[in-house]
């Protein structure tokens, strides 16, 4: 599926594509292992992990993204979640793109139903606000019909558009675009983020995501070149042969060892939750 610039920029995101194969998705998910304290901040597993360096790398990916930022691009977020059954991620704009530009793509891993839907907003990455702030005004982020009104104010073309997207499944959209998850299922979701920019843009590490008050680190994460050339130098860039360098180190068997860590540690929490 090519991705019609044009109608991006106006609406807002892209149609879903496949992208990945069931083996590809188990393999990313065993990234989830990489002990989080072993990257600089929540987004930058792709500074440890040489798989989701390559994913973020994809030809296919790329050329999606490059449509709509051109030629010269980085990487500066990518995280893998979980969303618990029952949980839900409410209406929200990911506030990092409140102060650069860029573009984020989804891709659902395991687990995705048509209990576990993705919605965004059309046309709500040209609005002067976003649902955070609308809390101000008694907005409920979680009642769709409320943030929708809200959303009309400013464009009465904004509508809601929920996806059910499978295994290996994408969608990408533009930073401020409003979106939601919500878990309905019984089990748990796993997908992961990966959000990119031009490297014009300063990158930040944000330490409060209070949207009055964004605090930053006094510190560049790394950022992943993806494409073209970093003519800026103002960001703290990285390419892929560094990471697979870096990935060699971090063998099989170290992988091993956390995996097996996180499950003791997993079982450990249940009998303490059992017990007390
Ligand atoms: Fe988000």
């Amino acid at each position: 599926m090519n991705i019609d610039n044009k109608k991006f920029n106006l609406v807002g995101f892209s149609n879903p594509f496949k992208i990945l194969d069931t083996e590809d998705c188990k393999k990313i998910l065993k990234e989830k292992y990489i002990p989080k304290q072993n990257y600089t901040w929540a987004k930058s597993i792709h500074e440890k992990s040489f798989v989701i360096s390559k994913l973020a790398s994809n030809k296919n990916l790329i050329d999606k993204v490059k449509v709509v930022l051109g030629q010269d691009i980085i990487l500066w977020g990518s995280c893998l979640i979980n969303q618990k059954a029952g949980n839900q991620h409410s209406w929200h704009c990911d506030l990092e793109f409140e102060n650069w530009d860029g573009v984020t793509i989804w891709i659902g891993l395991k687990n995705l139903d048509e209990k576990t839907p993705l919605s965004l907003i059309s046309y709500s990455h040209k609005i002067d606000t976003f649902p955070q702030k609308l809390v101000e005004k008694k907005i409920n982020p979680e009642n769709d019909q409320q943030i929708l009104d809200e959303a009309r104010k400013f464009d009465s073309k904004c509508e809601m558009k929920t996806f059910k997207l499978k295994d290996g499944e994408a969608i990408m959209w533009s930073g401020r675009v409003w979106h939601k998850t919500i878990n309905l299922s019984t089990k748990s979701r796993e997908s992961i983020i990966l959000q990119f920019a031009t490297p014009k843009n300063q990158i930040k590490i944000p330490i409060k995501y209070d949207y009055k008050n964004m605090q930053w680190l006094d510190k560049n994460p790394p950022c992943l070149l993806v494409s073209g050339e970093d003519k800026f130098n103002i960001n703290k860039v990285i390419k892929i042969n560094d990471v697979k360098v870096k990935n060699k180190l971090f063998n099989f068997l170290e992988k091993n060892v956390f995996l097996i860590r996180y499950f003791l540690r997993s079982v450990y929490n249940k009998i303490k939750k059992f017990k007390f």
